[in-house]
């Protein structure tokens, strides 16, 4: 078992660290920035039913749905089009509305997952055109789709999914710059300039992982909270999403996400001096919104962890802790930001002495319902 985890503790550390791989592999062959060319052969076949989609509807569950989220906000912004991501289990009970030109994305890491599966079948004699993004290949949800594109981390052992997530990014993003470029709502020079970020990511990932002290210092600080608040805007609302669900299922501390706007309707009363608040508050076009955002946590007395770009100069005077990230695009930096928060999770989980790679009452895959 050593020897399969390739040195590391657990299935989820190695997992974490194989990232500037599985990235690389999934973007390779594939983002070509010196050409300008993405090819996604899933993708390039079904152009004209992807471009011209009236409505895209992302289904998925856990983590594979906070994926979803993300990349409704990179298809809204990139091709204009309007995506509603939806969980599985919900989906599919409620006889949904599915008309024609309407495209189905389907994320699912096992490929396996009932409610996802169940969901698609229901969706394809309805006459929907599903579109897979999937990690294991050949699985059931990748044999039911019309066409899709694989994540290729890897398979993915450690409960908790990280991996899996990011190439569930890398591809998602690869896809709205396919079809925005393709459908013109995306300038060339936006989009080229993505393309060079999307390729750094590796890179970028692999300097998040080369000194990890000061995350493992700050999981020992804070694991005896009871309650964490994870809280984000724009792209970095999803990340703050999956930061509490990664923490709950590795910690087994409440966590909550939130935007972080929306924290006034309600969280804000749960703020005191024993209330860590993490904030994903990366330099993007929401930034002077959530430097406020933190100063009415730190006028409440809470204790604010945040996530934050490098060079920031002003978030780092304000918060407790900070964890930083490199510069990139807002678009991209989900990719980077999730990072620091996968590693929070595993150091709190591991300092409460618990078996991160088999948290109690989750399973890898949910194939029942
Ligand atoms: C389980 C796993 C999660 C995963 C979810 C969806 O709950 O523990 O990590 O996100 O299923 O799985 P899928 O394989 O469809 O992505």
């Amino acid at each position: 078992a050593a020897i399969e985890k390739g040195g590391y503790e657990h299935f989820m550390l190695k997992e974490i660290y194989e990232q500037p791989d599985t990235i690389f592999d999934c973007l390779r062959g594939r983002l070509l920035p010196q050409t300008g060319q993405i090819i996604m052969s899933g993708v390039d076949n079904h152009i004209d039913a992807l471009k011209n989609a009236q409505r895209i509807l992302i289904v998925a569950c856990g983590t594979s749905w906070h994926a979803g989220l993300i990349a409704e906000y990179q298809i809204e912004e990139l091709c204009r089009i309007p995506v509603e991501v939806e969980y599985a289990s919900e989906f599919r009970y409620r006889n949904p509305v599915i008309n024609k030109g309407d495209v189905i994305i389907a994320i699912s890491q096992s490929g396996e997952t009932a409610d996802t599966l169940v969901a698609l079948e229901s969706a394809k004699e309805k006459g929907a055109f599903i579109f897979g993004v999937v990690n294991a290949v050949g699985s059931s949800i990748a044999r039911l789709s019309h066409a899709g594109a694989y994540t290729h981390a890897g398979p993915e052992i450690g409960v908790a999914s990280t991996k899996a997530f990011t190439g569930q990014l890398a591809v998602l993003i690869m896809m709205a710059l396919k079809i925005g470029y393709a459908k013109g709502t995306i300038e060339e020079s936006r989009y080229l300039s993505l393309m060079k970020e999307l390729e750094a990511v590796p890179e970028k990932v692999k300097e998040i992982l080369a000194d990890t002290s000061n995350i493992q210092r700050i999981a020992k600080k804070y694991k005896d909270a009871s309650d964490f608040l994870f809280l984000g805007r724009g792209y970095n609302f999803p990340v703050a999403l999956e930061g509490a669900l990664k923490l709950k299922e590795i910690s087994y501390i409440h966590a909550e996400g939130y935007p972080a706007a929306e924290m006034k309707h309600g969280p804000i009363a749960l703020v005191d001096d024993k209330l860590p608040v993490v904030f994903v508050a990366t330099k993007d076009s929401y930034y002077e919104k959530i430097v406020s955002n933190v100063q009415e946590i730190k006028a409440r007395k809470g204790m604010v962890i945040a996530v934050a770009t490098t060079n920031d100069n002003i978030i780092p005077g304000m918060a407790d802790d900070v964890m930083f990230v490199p510069d990139t695009d807002e678009v991209i930096a989900p990719l980077l930001s999730t990072i620091p928060l996968q590693l929070l999770s595993y150091y709190v989980g591991l300092a409460k002495g618990l078996d991160v790679d088999k948290p109690r009452n989750l399973a890898k895959s949910v194939t029942v319902e």
